[in-house]
């Protein structure tokens, strides 16, 4: 029995058929990647390759965008009758179920083999419910809330017909000139690893088949954070060993968490660009990792190896970006008309067609796609976002801010503010500007569903018989001053003055978002300057995709907080926060910078042979003793804010690092027979209660490559009392202490170790292992 259906067959027969022959996904729900080997699906893969021609192979392999407004576009309309011949995979940026199901119905009754579409589209940080934007979710260092924000997303995106969401984005990015750091996870590999599993579970959920999961995608593959410059789009070049040490653990981690798909990065890596790099695409990761889910290009990335330079025509552009692992062409439109007359010409083996399409129709059956090829069409007429939505958007957006600094001014301090005041001047071109808050890639949410700053600090005075005195200021990019008077005004009547000022999210941060020069844009740092100079205590609120340049406001600004793009609740979490109903308690997973010519800047860099660590750098160098380091003779080396960095309105003591064992072999630790404990007290020595991240850190010393001056192996999140200590313990064993050596093996090796369980990447007191 086999699958193959005339056009006229009705629809009610195929699902029945489709129920019988395919049934149940059959797979554990334990083990996230047991649909990549599950019998049941193979069989019914290999069922439906066998009746396939080569222009339906390609098909599969073929995406098209629909209601993308820009972008190189194919020139083509005519995907209505292209779905009816099978000559499409997937359809992108199509959304509501009742145009996905149109679109479905064609390719599930018109196509002679039936295959449903899969539909995708960018659901990043929430669909309905705008969460604050990746590098804001991953500053709460927290993977269980980051799991539960992808889940609701996935629910909400999955009642609009979409089961493929293109996240999560888990490039290491090191430089914040690059707009796409606000997409990711920061700097780190570690806590990138963790933050790339907790999207993959919440994304995919229990079980790919149920209906509310959503096949996730580990973008992009690979290195793309590393492009020269900051500049998008830009080249790459990454030693392996470094690749293999930086960039490449997040994704193997994906691997492990049974992420479905990947999408191969835009930029040429090593010379190779990543949509041919067979060495990543088929070494690294069919070879080494033994992935069996599908990778799709990146928009028309297929298309732009022409301009690359590697093909000199679509058709070696597809031949080699199929030959090097790239399942499917996103919207170049070269893989369906090349491919199969490269099979005819012998350029290209029917077996590569035919393992890419295995890989996407194992998602697809995964998915239980052929099952339920349709989103079911329920009308909600209010379309309002539940409360329990948006509770956890507050939670991720309170957990999210990162309190950089807080200092008395006059005398008092300025955070928490003091639940009696009476007015508050509410600032800038961000505290009322509902659609900023939404982020780069705000999905289906609204600024109709944004509560703002000024918005919450309203409502929220007016309760206790305050009242807030709103002034914008200036323009996002504005270069008029003609606002600045009503702002200082504002401020002197106040007593005390919030400022919103930063970056413009849809401009400035995100895809093709490089900027040059990372201050305040516009004349918002002289509307800050003007604002400080009233005498009033002023609290700095700074929305970013990226670390900015905060030198004057850190020497001049009593409060400084950074909150991201912060999602639909940032008025509401602000408001808590500012006044204390909960403490800040995120830490920063990007270092901040001095000045811009410090980028790419990055806390686990190698040490130099002239480490500047006991100069004076606060000054340019007064003599030879201390010119010869490794240093600028016009800034300091170090961050301003540095990763790991966050306060809080309490203070916490750190107890000494302790080790189970100062010694250790490297032969037990690489058989996995050995670990070592490590611990601290952590106590809560203020008034308030609040988290705290806790992190351990590791320097590895006496190997046969350089190890970095710190690495983060162990992170946790921890609620404490005024006054409660908890002693938080961490492992360190084969995974945390082997790197790729020498030999490009990656092994422990015996070593000095030194051990720091800190609350950021600069602090904490070391303990000393040896392994021999
Ligand atoms: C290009 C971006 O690089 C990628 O991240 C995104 O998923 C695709 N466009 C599809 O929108």
């Amino acid at each position: 029995m086999h699958l193959v259906k005339t056009s006229a067959t009705p629809h009610i027969v195929i699902l029945l058929l489709s129920w019988l022959l395919f049934g149940n996904a059959s797979w554990g729900q334990t083990d996230p990647s047991a649909w990549m080997t599950d019998p049941n699906i193979e069989s019914h893969v290999e069922q439906l390759l066998k009746q396939m021609t080569l222009e339906e192979k390609a098909g599969q392999m073929t995406q098209f965008s629909i209601g993308t407004p820009t972008g190189p576009g194919t020139g083509r309309s005519d995907y209505k009758e292209m779905i009816a011949k099978g000559l499409v995979g997937s359809i992108l940026n199509m959304t509501g179920a009742s145009e996905t199901n149109a679109m479905q119905r064609i390719a599930v009754e018109q196509s002679r083999l039936h295959i449903p579409l899969i539909f995708g589209l960018d659901i990043i940080h929430g669909y309905r419910t705008a969460f604050p934007i990746p590098l804001g979710l991953s500053a709460s260092w927290n993977p269980e809330l980051i799991e539960r924000t992808a889940r609701l997303a996935a629910q909400e995106g999955s009642r609009d017909g979409i089961r493929w969401t293109f996240h999560p984005m888990i490039d290491i990015a090191r430089d914040a000139r690059w707009g796409r750091i606000a997409e990711g996870a920061g700097e780190d590999p570690y806590l990138g690893s963790a933050i790339a599993q907790a999207y993959v579970r919440g994304y995919q959920g229990q079980n790919l088949a149920n209906p509310d999961s959503l096949a996730a995608c580990a973008k992009h593959y690979v290195g793309y954070g590393a492009v020269e410059g900051g500049r998008d789009y830009n080249t790459a070049e990454i030693p392996e060993r470094l690749l293999r040490q930086v960039y490449l653990p997040p994704f193997e981690a994906a691997v492990h968490a049974g992420v479905a798909t990947f999408m191969s990065a835009f930029e040429a890596l090593n010379e190779v660009p990543s949509t041919i790099n067979s060495f990543t695409l088929t070494t690294v990761l069919r070879k080494e990792w033994n992935y069996r889910g599908f990778v799709a290009s990146d928009y028309g990335a297929v298309g732009e190896l022409i301009a690359q330079g590697v093909a000199l025509d679509g058709s070696t552009a597809a031949r080699k970006a199929a030959l090097a692992g790239v399942d499917m062409d996103m919207e170049s439109n070269l893989y369906g008309p090349e491919l199969p007359k490269l099979v005819r010409s012998g350029a290209v083996p029917e077996a590569v067609l035919d393992e890419a399409v295995r890989r996407i129709l194992r998602v697809k059956f995964a998915l239980s796609l052929f099952d339920k090829p349709y989103t079911p069409e329920v009308s909600d007429s209010s379309n309002a976002i539940p409360a329990a939505s948006r509770e956890l958007a507050r939670t991720a957006a309170e957990q999210s801010f990162v309190l950089m600094k807080t200092a008395p001014a006059n005398g008092a301090p300025i955070l928490p503010l003091n639940a009696s005041v009476k007015t508050i001047a509410v600032i800038g071109p961000l505290a009322d500007d509902g659609a900023q808050m939404i982020g780069s890639w705000g999905g289906k949410g609204t600024a109709q569903d944004v509560t703002t700053l000024r918005a919450a600090l309203e409502s929220r005075l007016r309760q206790s018989g305050g009242r807030v005195l709103y002034a914008k200021g200036t323009d996002l990019l504005g270069n008029s001053d003609s606002g600045f008077a009503e702002a200082m005004k504002a401020a002197k009547q106040a007593e005390v003055a919030v400022l919103a000022l930063g970056e413009d999210a849809p401009l400035m941060t995100g895809e093709a978002s490089s900027r040059a020069y990372l201050g305040l844009p516009g004349n918002q740092q002289q509307l800050l300057e003007a604002v400080v100079a009233t005498g009033k205590p002023v609290v700095l609120l700074v929305f970013s995709g990226r670390p900015l340049v905060l030198k004057w406001a850190a020497e001049h600004v009593p409060a400084i907080m950074e909150v991201w793009f912060p999602g639909v609740e940032a008025g509401s979490a602000m408001a808590r926060v500012l006044f204390g109903d909960v403490s800040p308690s995120g830490k920063l997973t990007t270092s901040f910078p001095r000045a811009i010519g410090q980028e790419p800047l990055y806390y686990n860099a190698l040490s130099t042979g002239r480490p500047a660590d006991k100069v004076d750098l606060t000054r340019p160098p007064a003599n030879s003793e201390e010119k010869y380091h490794s240093r600028y003779v016009d800034e300091q080396n170090s961050a301003l804010f540095p990763f790991g960095f966050g306060l809080s309105y309490t203070t916490f003591s750190y107890s000494p690092t302790t080790l189970s064992a100062t010694t250790a072999f490297a032969s037990a630790l690489n058989q996995g027979s050995d670990t070592i404990r490590v611990s601290a007290e952590v106590r809560n020595t203020g008034k308030v209660q609040a988290d705290e991240i806790v992190q351990m850190y590791i320097r590895e010393r006496g190997t046969s490559v350089a190890r970095p001056v710190r690495e983060l192996k162990g992170f946790r999140r921890i609620t404490l009392a005024p006054g409660a200590s908890q002693r938080v313990e961490f492992t360190l064993g084969r995974d945390e202490l082997r790197f790729w050596n020498i030999d490009m093996k990656n092994i422990v090796e015996p070593a000095q170790v030194t051990v720091w369980v800190a609350p950021d990447s600069t602090s904490g007191t070391p303990a000393g292992l040896t392994i021999k």
